[in-house]
């Protein structure tokens, strides 16, 4: 089992990350719980900044909350000098209770409400991605009567359709997202926002899908985007000063997968960028992407305690642990797969066929099907890794299960960041009607 970021094996043979026995943070702050290296997020900031900003003049990297965000987080993202995506009042709301500066938020999202809208607009967000031509009105009219002068990008879909999950791609023509080049829509927008006093045209934004390895719908999308820029530029004498092409990528879960540095994103995404502008005569924008399962997606790992198991001979192993689609609803919805191991007997022995299955009350809540382990004891600890993105993001209190905690770990320390839910939390909004209380 090849260990990443700061995970080591200690002399007990237990998993230790960011200087953490893993057995420690379950006595600590119980299971499941979601574990985050701090050091590996930052290294992947690092990293994303350097590689582009090493093959591109301007380049500004735009984290996508979505894929985790707390208050913590948000220290993080901003100490580490990226700016924010945020898809909802909740995620905006999270940025600003942190200090987040909000003039590095870019506020995305297919269905903002009035509410949202004005709560962008007075807490002076950079940025707002319109999303389609209602939003576009709805946001032209709040930003006038507000006296506001707002900097837009135009979000596109850029007729790419990525090669990835169906769920999670969002370039192809039939997207809930962005305006189409199809038909002229996107050029009407920006045709709409040039007209308008209350909004500031800066640029495009796209966003193929997520989990993307094959870099070539990248490139395919910042051309088609550039295409668009250079008929913007000759038909609307407008300059488009923002290139944003998203996020969307891809990281290593199992050895289907391809381990992809940030240069391999970087180089090919760049030189295609710069052919395209040679090619058009166009002044370079500024580029930016929205890495969000790059960050932190490896960076999490999540440890559970191993319950009952059952054996049907000759058909399935099963192992239960204290958590499942509840907080990691992937394997479910995506068909995702992931890595695990025993965290408290980390020695090499003998393995058998397993799967890991989680405590909800549906058959579909395996974490890890057909997995090979050493084999398993009730109280042993399971760490599921690279759990970091849409894992806390998507949980869920399913069968009434409470959120398990987030913690820090850096250095020998471990800060809760996020506290785990009590069965007080979980009954918290319920309200008995005064009629059924007798
Ligand atoms: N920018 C925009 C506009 C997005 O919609 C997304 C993701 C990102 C950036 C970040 O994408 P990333 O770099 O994390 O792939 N729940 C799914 C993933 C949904 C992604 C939604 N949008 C999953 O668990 O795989």
């Amino acid at each position: 089992m090849k260990l990443h970021g700061t995970m080591r094996i200690n002399s007990q043979s237990h998993l230790e990350i960011g200087g953490c026995d893993c057995t420690e943070l379950a006595k600590d702050f119980g299971t499941p719980l979601y574990i985050m290296d701090e050091q590996l997020i930052r290294e992947n900031c690092r990293g994303f900044v350097r590689a582009f900003s090493r093959c591109y003049p301007s380049i500004e990297i735009v984290y996508a909350g979505k894929a985790f965000l707390t208050t913590a987080m948000a220290k993080i993202i901003e100490s580490e000098g990226l700016s924010l995506d945020v898809v909802s009042g909740g995620e905006l709301y999270t940025a600003y209770s942190a200090g987040f500066p909000m003039d590095r938020v870019y506020f995305h999202g297919n269905n903002k409400t009035p509410e949202e809208i004005n709560m962008a607009l007075e807490y002076g967000v950079g940025c707002i991605v319109v999303d389609n031509p209602s939003e576009l009105e709805m946001l032209d009219n709040t930003a006038s009567s507000m006296g506001v002068r707002q900097k837009v990008l135009v979000r596109v879909s850029p007729g790419v359709a990525a090669n990835t999950h169906q769920y999670i791609q969002t370039g192809q023509l039939d997207s809930k997202f962005g305006f189409p080049l199809y038909r002229d829509g996107a050029f009407r927008a920006v045709k709409r926002v040039l007209a308008s006093k209350a909004l500031a045209f800066e640029g495009l934004h796209c966003h193929i899908g997520s989990q993307i390895t094959d870099v070539s719908a990248f490139c395919t999308a910042a051309e088609n985007m550039l295409g668009f820029a250079a008929r913007i530029r000759t038909e609307l004498e407008a300059p488009v000063n923002v290139l944003n092409l998203g996020g969307g990528f891809g990281i290593y879960y199992t050895k289907e997968d391809r381990r992809m540095l940030p240069e391999d994103f970087s180089e090919p995404i760049t030189s295609s960028v710069k052919e395209a502008l040679a090619r058009y005569n166009l002044a370079a924008p500024k580029l930016m992407v929205e890495p969000g399962r790059y960050i932190v997606g490896d960076a999490g790992t999540t440890l559970y305690k191993v319950g009952s198991v059952k054996d049907i001979p000759e058909v399935r192993k099963y192992v239960f642990v204290d958590g499942g689609m509840a907080d990691n609803p992937r394997p479910a919805l995506y068909h995702a797969r992931y890595r695990a191991t025993i965290a408290n007997r980390m020695e090499k022995a003998e393995g058998e066929k397993i799967t890991l299955a989680g405590k909800c009350c549906e058959s579909g809540d395996i974490l890890l099907r057909d997995i090979i382990l050493p084999e398993i004891k009730s109280g042993d600890l399971i760490a599921v890794f690279s759990t970091g993105a849409y894992n806390y993001s998507m949980a869920s209190n399913y069968n009434r299960l409470p959120k398990p905690a987030v913690v820090l770990v850096s250095d020998g320390k471990a800060d809760l960041i996020v506290k785990r839910e009590s069965y007080q939390d979980v009954i918290r909004n319920d309200i008995i009607p005064e009629r059924l209380k007798k």
